[in-house]
Order: structure tokens, then sequence, then C-alpha cells
């Protein structure tokens, strides 16, 4: 059944319209932000100035009921193979499972493997941090370069940037993704290839902006190392599930770090695509942060849904997306560590939930996926919040801060933390025409200076970022992007959307690179930027 048509959807639909301002919502209710608070898995989440009543809470977890999302996070840690279009299970929870756990594909208990990967992952990161893994020439490695795009690059790039404080300073970290060779360079400029290892992060070890970058690190290191093959030995270890064409790359595979196909790309941080990280942070923080991961898991696996963190902040995001028309939700880190969470965040979500069809291939009824979008604050303050406050566009909020600071600088902390909860409480309250003539504003301006308020928001907010912190808050957003798929009815965990464009440029590649003028057949438009391209770069 259509979710659209359960009678909960339309009771959600008149809720919408007939809502009173949050303003009364709060007025009439002095227990109100107790009836919307939780506090689990490590995390405190305040969802109280959300456009919502009770009978809203209750109607969307009656949605979810009819969805059957009981079901579905049974089958998801069970590893039935939800990813139909795929034919695989999506295990990433098993990741970060403990040793004494117990989950199975095709019969095959996958804890076991789990952990002897991260086994080898703590020995090799440990050779590199002591120093007694050596480059080929006897240096010691001091700089270590991840190249992998999407989920072989956001989540290490991400986690690396949190968790900084807790990394070795004595190692440098450089991230390469785009196929753009200024990426190569600018990462390496600086670099000594004799103390430079590469890991070349990719599930397929076939992404086209990957190989090339590996390729192009090769090169760079063997003409920094005199050219000698077996140098590549010492400076490049693999990241994959692709055996064979790791070692057609050259690497041996007692230098590969396997991961599984039911580790999708946007899910496998917590897998060895980490491995950059726990060289940064040491095997027991990546642990810890794996613990963290699992923490939150558990809690979205057990906990009833009105007390479910992942499970409300999805189904929060679902209200917007579909009975408000809010096309986009902002993350906004009060953390400068978390600086690239949002960047991360759109991948998870959108590749996750970007999609138009069901299960069964018919069409959606219902908008999918909103945009996920965010920066630090309180930079984003003097830039984009503007629009939020004032703007003609609902703009629902995420709020992330820690009670504590890594870096405890004067008054720092406090200011930071006074603007949390200045900016939600602006956007929900707002001030009104009548609070502003009565500051003694000319009647003309008031109307510029009025803030409708009614804006929603959920605060996220935990004790200190730790790697256990950063573990619960993306298992967080995994958990509640797995909820609107769920309800949606969609598949969260393939991305055919990305595959279209990576055909046709393959096409496009021979015609840039031809000596001869090439026989083009695309539509007018691109024929012509293909003919001004290669007429613009021979001048
Ligand atoms: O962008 C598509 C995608 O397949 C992502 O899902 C994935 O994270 C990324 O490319 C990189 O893929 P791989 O790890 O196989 O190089």
């Amino acid at each position: 059944m259509h979710l659209t048509s359960h009678p909960a959807w339309d009771s959600l639909t008149d809720q919408a319209e007939t809502l009173p301002h949050l303003s009364e919502l709060f007025e009439v209710d002095p227990q109100r932000a107790e009836k919307f608070q939780i506090e689990a898995a490590g995390l405190f989440f305040d969802y109280s100035k959300n456009l919502i009543t009770e009978d809203t809470v209750k109607s969307l977890i009656e949605l979810a009921n009819a969805a059957g999302l009981r079901d579905r996070i049974d089958a998801m840690f069970r590893g039935d193979k939800i990813n139909i279009t795929e034919d695989r299970a999506v295990l990433h929870t098993a990741l970060r499972a403990p040793r004494t756990a117990s989950v199975k594909v095709d019969g095959v208990d996958v804890i076991p493997e789990v952990h002897e990967v991260l086994d080898r992952m703590a020995v090799f990161s440990n050779r590199i941090r002591t120093g007694e893994w050596k480059g080929h020439t006897g240096k010691r490695i001091k700089n270590i370069v991840n190249i992998g795009i999407g989920g072989s690059d956001l989540g290490p790039v991400m986690a690396y940037e949190a968790l900084r404080h807790y990394t070795d300073r004595s190692l440098t970290f450089r991230f390469v993704s785009n196929v753009d060779g200024t990426d190569f360079a600018e990462a390496t400029h600086d670099l000594d290839p004799s103390e430079t290892l590469f890991i070349i992060s990719s599930k397929t070890f076939t992404t086209l902006e990957t190989m090339t970058n590996a390729a192009t690190a090769r090169e760079w290191s063997l003409a920094g190392l005199g050219g000698d093959a077996s140098a590549v030995a010492r400076h490049f270890v693999a990241v994959s599930t692709n055996a064979e064409k790791v070692s057609a790359f050259g690497i041996d595979t007692a230098n590969m770090f396997g991961f599984w196909d039911w580790v999708g790309g946007r899910y496998s941080m917590d897998s060895a695509i980490g491995l950059s990280n726990m060289i940064a942070l040491g095997p027991d923080h990546f642990r810890d942060m794996l613990a963290g991961f699992h923490e939150m898991d558990e809690h979205f696996r057990t906990a009833p849904f009105e007390q479910n963190i992942p499970v409300l902040h999805g189904l929060l995001a679902l209200w917007y997306n579909d009975f408000f028309g809010a096309q986009t939700i902002a993350v906004l880190p009060y953390e400068q560590y978390l600086k690239r969470f949002p960047a991360y965040l759109q991948q998870l979500t959108m590749e996750s939930n970007g999609k138009h069809v069901q299960l069964d291939g018919t069409e959606v009824d219902a908008d999918t996926g909103p945009i996920y979008w965010g920066e630090p604050g309180t930079n984003g303050q003097h830039s984009f919040y503007q629009l939020i406050h004032q703007g003609t566009r609902l703009i629902p909020c995420d709020f992330i801060a820690f009670a504590k600071s890594l870096n405890p600088l004067g008054r720092h902390h406090d200011l930071l933390m006074s603007n949390v909860f200045a900016q939600t409480e602006a956007l929900a309250f707002g001030k009104t025409l009548e609070q502003v003539e009565a500051e003694g504003t000319p009647s003309a301006l008031a109307p510029h200076r009025v803030f409708e308020g009614n804006r929603p928001s959920n605060v996220i907010m935990g004790e200190k970022l730790t790697p256990a912190a950063l573990g619960r808050l993306v298992s967080l957003y995994e958990m509640s992007v797995f909820t609107q798929g769920v309800l949606w009815n969609i598949n969260p965990f393939d991305q055919w959307g990305v595959e279209l464009g990576k055909v046709l440029a393959q096409r496009i590649i021979p015609e840039l690179e031809s000596t001869g003028e090439p026989d083009l057949k695309h539509d007018c438009s691109t024929n012509s930027l293909i003919r001004r391209y290669r007429k613009m770069k021979a001048l």
C-alpha cells in the first residue's frame, strides 16, 4: 500500500494546515520541552522546537508502523538482502558489532572476518605509527595520502578533520579525490616520495578518478625513488573488495585490506576504508569510534519508536519534506572540527534517498530525499542564515553542539554555545511587528525587522566530541536516512543515478584526446562545446 493513502497521511495533511504557531504551542504547554526530548546512546536530542504536537508524532509513528519499519530494521540487522536491486545484504552495522556477535550472510558468519581485517589494520597502523614500516630507501613514513572518491574519501576526510584533536601530529595526512590534476598536485607538492605512503581506497578498484590518481601517484613515487618498480610495495597499500584489480595494479594483496559487497560506499568509513583514520588516531581510538556507532545502532534497533532518536529524526525529515514542501535541511555543526560533516552527509543522504521509484519499480507518490547542506556555526550566521530567518522558504535545521570544547580558550565556548541557543530561539519564536514597533522602530522600517518565527530546528548535543561521539552521530544520520527510505518504500542502498554520466564521459574521452577531428554524434550543444574545447586547448 502506498503510504499516501493511509489514514495517518490524511491526518498529517490536516495537522500541517492547522498547526498553531510554535510560540503558542510552547505557551499552552509548559511541559513541551520534556515531552520532546530524548537522552540516549550518549546524545541529547531536543526536538521540541519542531512544528509538531503529540498527535503529529503519533501519526508519524503510525505511518512508520504501516511501512513495516520494525521488520525492515530487523531485516537489515539480520543480513537479509534488502538491497534488492543489487541483491546484497546491507550490513554496515556488522562492521562495528563486537567480536562476540554473529551475523550471517549466505550462511556464513561475517563477524570473524570483520575483526580479522580490523586486527590486520591495527598491526599495520601501529607499524606506521611506530616507524617500524620503512619506505623503499629505509626512511620512516611521515606522510599518508588517501586516494579515493565518494564514500572512499568523504568519510575518511570528515573523520580525520573531526577527530584531528586525537591524531598523531607528527604524521601528515592528505586526501586526493578529484580527477582534476590540481588535487593531486597540491596534495603532494611539498611531500618527499621516500617518506610518503599512498592508500588506494576503492571498493570496486575501477573508479575513473581513483585509478587515474593512483597511476599518477605511482609515477610520482617511482620518479622520486629512482624508478625501481619494487618501491611500490613499500609505498602503496590498497583498500578494496576487488583483489584481482588490486594485484593487476601492482599492489601485493598482502598489503590489501578487504571489505565486502554488503558494505555500501557511503556506509564504509568504519570498514578498512577508514585505514587512514586508524593510522591517524591509533587503533584504540578507532575502536572507540566503532563502539560509538554500535551504541547508536543498538539504540535504533531496540528503542520503541517514541523514544528512538534516529526514527524520530527521520520522521521529522519526512514531515517537512512531504507535508510542508520543504526541499532542504540545513545541518549546522557548532563545532569547528565538524566542518566537513555536511559534505559527508550529502553523499550519505542524497545518494541514498535521491530515488524516484519504489522497491517494486513504480513511481513514488510523494517527494523523496531532501537536499542536505550546511556549514559550521557561527560562520554560517554571517552568510546564509538571513534566508533561514526571513526568507520565504521553510528550512528545518539540525544544530549539532558539544558541551565541552576540545580547545577551551577563555570565553570562546560559552560564546559559541550562546549562539546555538539564540539561533534556535530566534527561529522558533521570531519577533512580532508589535515587538519591533515597541522598540521605537520607525514604521517604514518595522516590517523589515519582523521575524515570523515558527521555523523548526532540532538540537543534537553531546558532552564532548570524542571518537565514540562521532560514531554515534554518524550512525544517527545513517539510521535516520534508513527510516526515511523505508517510509518512502525506496532502496536507499543503490546508486544507479551516478551511472549514466560515467558512461557518457567514457564515450567523450576519446573525442577530446584524438588528434584528428572526431565525428561527433551528440546533440548540437554538446557537439559545439566539445569543438570549442578542442579549439581553445590547442591555442
Ligand atoms: O559515486 C558513485 C560511487 O559508486 C559511490 O557510491 C562510491 O562511494 C564512489 O563511487 C567510489 O566508488 P569506489 O569506492 O568503488 O571507488
